[in-house]
């Protein structure tokens, strides 16, 4: 049987359903390339500001039990510099959609519009950082996050994807703001606020003292924000967190997503992981008889 793995996502074509995702080894053009040569369906920048940032010092990044904490400090050249790059990883032939930050709806409505002049396919916007810059209260706030969407989408014509964090009562609140001001899909979760104490000092290990935590931890959380989004949003839902092998992502996707974003994998499996979970994938949905993604988007919704 021919399984068809390619995903419409808005006006995005995808060969499969499987993004790097944000902060991962996006931050150069040639980097983007390697991952999209790799086999992903779609790259997710490096979140990108206004004006150049240094970002926190060292130690960013500790590894724990079921994931990693890190806090970088949205560390990255400003939307200038950084079009060059972009222009780059436009040659690898998929879709690269660049994630933007701001301080104000306008400065993400200025990133994201130099983003598309560039040639990015696609926005996500960052409003869900845990430890950096503020960003977590865009996704904290219906209102705050439907003013950066509605600015966003009143400034580009392509898709506006919003990272949304689970530090909220109700995520579907959120989603629906989102959804309301006309965002064309959702990406479901970033990682969530944590600390890791190095005994021997008594002191945080990370320089930030906060970081974020990704990775195995966090997948249930993560399944359970899909799922929850799925049963009240209209729009395609990106899952992230915790995804290492294809079983993974089919939870994903059978909890509602449509496509599936990889991180913290890539430390531990380094970048054949997309073409291993292609393969798998391919192979599970031959063996149980599914033709195309559509078949498993959602299924976990079904009663009886
Ligand atoms: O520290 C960082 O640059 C992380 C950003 C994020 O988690 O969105």
């Amino acid at each position: 049987m021919n399984v068809d793995l390619t995903v419409n996502l808005s006006s995005l074509k995808m060969r499969n359903p499987l993004m790097l995702a944000s902060g991962v080894l996006g931050n150069t053009g040639a980097i983007l390339r390697r991952v999209a040569e790799a086999g992903a369906g779609a790259v997710v920048t490096k979140s990108i500001g206004v004006k150049p940032k240094k970002g926190y010092l060292n130690p960013t990044i500790v590894e724990v039990d079921c994931g990693f904490i890190n806090a970088m400090g949205l560390p990255n050249p400003g939307v200038s510099e950084f079009i060059e790059e972009l222009k780059i990883a436009k040659k690898s032939g998929v879709p690269v959609i660049a994630s933007v930050f701001g301080s104000t709806e306008k400065e993400y409505a200025e990133v994201a519009y130099r983003m598309e002049e560039a040639g990015a396919d696609a926005i996500e916007l960052n409003l869900s950082c845990p430890h950096a810059g503020g960003l977590i209260q865009f996704s904290q706030d219906p209102k705050r996050t439907f003013d950066v969407v509605r600015a966003v989408k009143s400034a580009v014509k392509i898709p506006v994807f919003a990272k949304l964090t689970a530090e909220v009562t109700s995520i579907v609140e959120i989603g629906k703001a989102a959804e309301r001001a006309g965002v064309d899909g959702v990406t479901a979760i970033n990682t969530l606020r944590g600390m890791v104490i190095d005994i021997e000092v008594a002191r945080p290990i990370l320089s930030n003292k906060f970081g974020g935590l990704s990775g195995r931890a966090i997948k249930p959380i993560a399944i359970r924000c899909v799922y929850e989004l799925y049963r009240e949003l209209s729009i395609p839902i990106i899952g992230v967190g915790g995804i290492l092998d294809f079983r993974d992502v089919v939870e994903f996707m059978m909890a509602g997503a449509s496509a599936v974003q990889i991180g913290s994998a890539i430390a531990i499996k380094d970048l054949n992981i997309f073409r291993e979970i292609t393969v798998d994938l391919k192979r599970f949905m031959e063996e149980k008889g599914y033709k195309c993604l559509k078949d498993i988007i959602g299924l976990a919704h079904e009663e009886g």
